[in-house]
């Protein structure tokens, strides 16, 4: 699974791969997934719909697991019972009888225990929904693509008008309606702290409203399969109070910053005149294509090709010679530039911030 810079511990794919095992043996394994606190755990909620999945999930578990305790114990008790009147044939009428009065309690526990979960989660469903029509909320266009997030701030006001990609911001305490669409196949957006998932779908827009409740960076993954580089399509929702919220975005509806030395005016140069225009945007430049990421604050995001790499100029070299190396299958091409252009290149667009 792929990492940025503030990527998960390794029980996120723990939890995915064992999840088969988790079920057999849930109660050995409950002290190591209650410890199952990283920054993309549906099991550290940070915001109201994910502490109410959170609860249902608890609430599943401690019944679940005491069911299956009962049944275990019911189990043995009666393999030992089942040897003491194996020797005495007399008693049979009396157990038919008793055998009849447990399973037909068994029966209405089981009928209970099944309404309650539906209590539960019809009243889930609806605390998910408490958010949605809220008056103030911020609205974001997340726009999925074969393998990456394209994050739109739209509305009238132009100072924050902005669009980024892989990385989300949005103010704590206020709710967030994300309008999710496709550019190409079905992709999920899931970010466990703050929500469950909701399918990308192409030519679809769907709405889903959430809100962080303390300010971190939360880890996303797209959670259907989309491709060979499903895996490598993370994506960071980095909530903030709502100044530095504003700051940031008032920052990114800026156009880019200009070159300050002559190796990174080459380098504009050299992005201006090469391929990489004909699929990326640098606004207030002359690069205006829609096909890749904006990368009019490049530098300011903190991954690299939708959290696989670290952004520094380092990792970025190495991305834009052989991005395949890291990422097989995606749409970037290999460039074949001299190394001094590709330094120029990238000490460019790392001084995008
Ligand atoms: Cu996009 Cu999986």
């Amino acid at each position: 699974m792929a990492r940025g810079r503030e990527g998960g511990s390794t029980c996120d794919s723990e939890m995915t791969r064992d999840r088969g095992a988790a079920l057999v043996l849930a109660t050995p394994l409950l002290g190591a997934l209650a410890g199952c606190t990283s920054s993309q755990s549906a099991l550290a909620p940070a915001g109201p719909q994910a502490g109410r999945i959170a609860s249902l999930w608890w609430i599943t578990l401690a019944v679940l697991g005491t069911v299956y305790l009962l049944v275990i114990a019911f189990l043995l008790y009666a393999a030992s019972r089942r040897r003491l009147e194996a020797n005495d044939p007399g008693q049979a009428p009396d157990v038919d009888r008793r055998l009849t009065r447990w399973v037909g309690t068994a029966t209405v526990v089981a009928a209970l225990i099944l309404l309650g979960f539906l209590v539960a989660d019809v009243s889930t469903g609806r605390a998910l929904e408490r958010l949605a029509g809220h008056p103030r909320p911020v609205h974001v266009r997340v726009i999925g693509h074969q393998w990456w997030w394209e994050v739109r701030y739209e509305g009238s006001d132009p100072t924050k008008v902005a669009t980024t990609a892989n990385e989300l911001h949005i103010p704590v305490g206020r709710p967030v309606a994300l309008e999710l669409n496709s550019a190409d196949v079905i992709h999920s957006f899931w970010v466990p702290q703050l929500h469950g998932k909701r399918d990308l779908l192409p030519g679809y827009t769907t709405t889903l409203w959430l809100q962080a409740d303390r300010p971190g960076i939360y880890r996303g993954q797209c959670a259907e399969f989309c491709g060979l580089q499903h895996a490598h399509m993370a994506m960071l929702v980095v909530a903030e109070p709502e100044p530095a919220y504003e700051a940031w975005l008032r920052q990114q509806a800026d156009t880019a910053l200009a070159p300050t030395t002559p190796q990174a005016a080459r380098g504009r140069q050299v992005f201006l005149s090469g391929p990489c225009a004909l699929c990326h945007a640098i606004r207030g430049t002359t690069a205006g294509s829609n096909n890749g990421p904006d990368l009019t604050h490049l530098a300011s995001r903190r991954t690299l090709a939708a959290g696989t790499l670290p952004n520094n100029i380092g990792a970025l070299m190495g991305w834009m010679i052989d991005p395949h190396a890291s990422k097989p299958g995606n749409n970037l091409p290999g460039n074949a530039v001299s190394a001094q252009d590709l330094l120029a290149l990238a000490t460019y667009l790392e001084g995008l911030r």
